[in-house]
């Protein structure tokens, strides 16, 4: 807390307010007696500049392109880390020792396996029903079959369904693509690691035995990192707003995967993959940036701009380097997809359309064309986001919940609609 106050005229009316200062970043005014005292609501429907919660997990300073986990600097926990130590970092707030790191890896590996009834929920679904359709509903079904980790109010049964969560997303993500393509389930295995386990269940076949690239598993794993957390973007705040009515944590999750479906958000990438696509060589680039500026065009690049990074998305940079490793272990030598990306990067980056708005190239923009080279269709890019993104709403889920000033969220209103008026009987309408 500090003694710094905001004071807040309205004719001769004067307020004070206190403001909080955070570690780093922006200062916070205290606006929560607001309506209280003085009757009035703020606005501010984008959330643009509200401050929903107070967080130490995860920091973005967006003109300066930097993103740090519990302190540390993505680039260094994508260089030099693992996704299972992030998901711990994220957890617990340090990284772990080494019996702490073999620990949580035995726990979230011993968990891996589904409830086998659940299988048979796949079955519902037509075989061409988009895999973020089936992910909602299997891991809303979560709740239904892991009852014994629901109680929100108690510590172990909490941990618990975070580690299931963790160590169920990729099985069952899996499990949407297989039976998207028609092939059987493969079974988690136990022996190998996050990444090299997740290619296995879904490129393995019974026919032959598959084995996996560590490249390939080292490219997947750091592409999880990259997507685990991210402040309080818009499937972290559905996550944390279904939380606070209590409701177990499956079902938050299952709220979050729907939110990030969206193509603002984590649909993105497959949204920026089928632009891409569209565009299709790189003389019809300026005809697809004319469109982008066209304020009667819904048309927007995607994969480009962000709420919040007004610079170069750091994800997207790490990204970019991944995905040149990734062609470069497969052989793929010149990719016209790539070369349109890169093109529309240069042009877009010299824009002043896009500078002046700070719109740079965001994570989405080129992880589809990597996860394309890895072997997953477009429908599949936002399921693995989805994927890596469970344990960032697990960590903020479980802080909030953790939080003793906890409250159910409920947002007012700037009424605009009709005022009190009489039913008018049909024969009078
Ligand atoms: C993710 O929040 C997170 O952290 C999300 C995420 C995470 O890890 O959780 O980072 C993941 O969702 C990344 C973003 C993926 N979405 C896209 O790539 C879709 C394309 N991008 C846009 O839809 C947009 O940039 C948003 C939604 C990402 C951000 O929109 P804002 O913050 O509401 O910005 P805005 O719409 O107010 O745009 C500001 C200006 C506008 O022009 P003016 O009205 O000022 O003239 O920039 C323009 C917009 O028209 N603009 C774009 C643009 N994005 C913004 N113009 C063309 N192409 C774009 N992509």
């Amino acid at each position: 807390m500090t003694d710094k106050k905001a004071t807040l005229n309205i004719g001769d009316e004067h307020y004070e307010f206190d403001i909080r200062e955070g570690s780093i970043g922006p200062d916070v005014i205290d606006i929560a007696p607001l309506y209280k005292n003085t009757d009035r609501f703020t606005f501010d429907p984008g959330f643009t500049s509200t401050a929903s919660c107070e967080s130490a997990i995860t920091y973005i300073d967006g003109d300066a392109g930097v993103l740090l986990h519990r302190g540390y600097p993505i680039e260094q926990l994508a260089e030099k880390g693992d996704f299972l130590e992030t998901c711990y970092l994220l957890l617990y707030g340090d990284l772990p020792t080494a019996p702490q790191k073999e620990d949580f890896v035995n726990r979230v590996t011993y968990h891996t396996m589904l409830h086998d009834q659940m299988t048979k929920l796949f079955t519902g679904f037509r075989r061409d029903a988009h895999p973020m359709a089936v992910m909602v509903g299997v891991v809303g079904a979560l709740s239904a079959f892991y009852h014994d980790s629901t109680d929100i109010t108690d510590e172990n049964q909490r941990m618990i369904a975070s580690l299931r969560m963790i160590a169920k997303m990729p099985t069952i993500a899996a499990m949407a693509y297989k039976y998207s393509v028609g092939q059987p389930f493969v079974y988690p295995r136990n022996d190998l690691d996050y990444a090299s386990n997740f290619l296995h269940m879904c490129f393995a076949v019974p026919a032959e035995e598959y084995k996996v690239d560590p490249v390939l598993a080292r490219a997947m794993d750091r592409i999880f990192i990259l997507h685990a957390d991210h402040e309080q973007n818009a499937s972290t705040s559905t996550v944390r707003l279904a939380g606070s009515s209590g409701a177990n944590p499956f079902a938050c999750v299952a709220a979050g995967i729907a939110c990030l479906w969206g193509p603002a958000h984590g649909g993105a990438n497959e949204a920026a993959l089928t632009m891409l696509h569209e565009i299709g060589t790189p003389d019809r680039i300026p005809e697809f940036v004319a469109r982008a500026k066209d304020k009667s065009d819904p048309f927007r690049l995607m994969g480009f701009g962000h709420r919040v990074y007004k610079n170069y998305d750091p994800r997207a940079k790490i990204m970019q380097q991944t995905t040149h490793e990734v062609l470069g272990v497969l052989g793929i030598k010149d990719d016209p997809i790539l070369d349109v990306a890169m093109e529309l990067e240069k042009i877009a980056l010299e824009d002043p359309y896009f500078i002046e708005r700070g719109l740079y190239p965001n994570i989405d923009f080129y992880s589809g064309i990597t996860l394309k080279a890895l072997g997953f269709p477009t429908e599949m890019f936002t399921v693995l986001f989805s994927l890596a993104r469970t344990v960032g709403w697990i960590a903020q889920w479980k802080e909030m919940i953790e939080d003793p000033r906890q409250k159910i969220g409920r947002p007012r209103q700037l009424y605009t609609g009709p005022e009190k008026r009489d039913y008018v009987g049909m024969s009078d309408r």
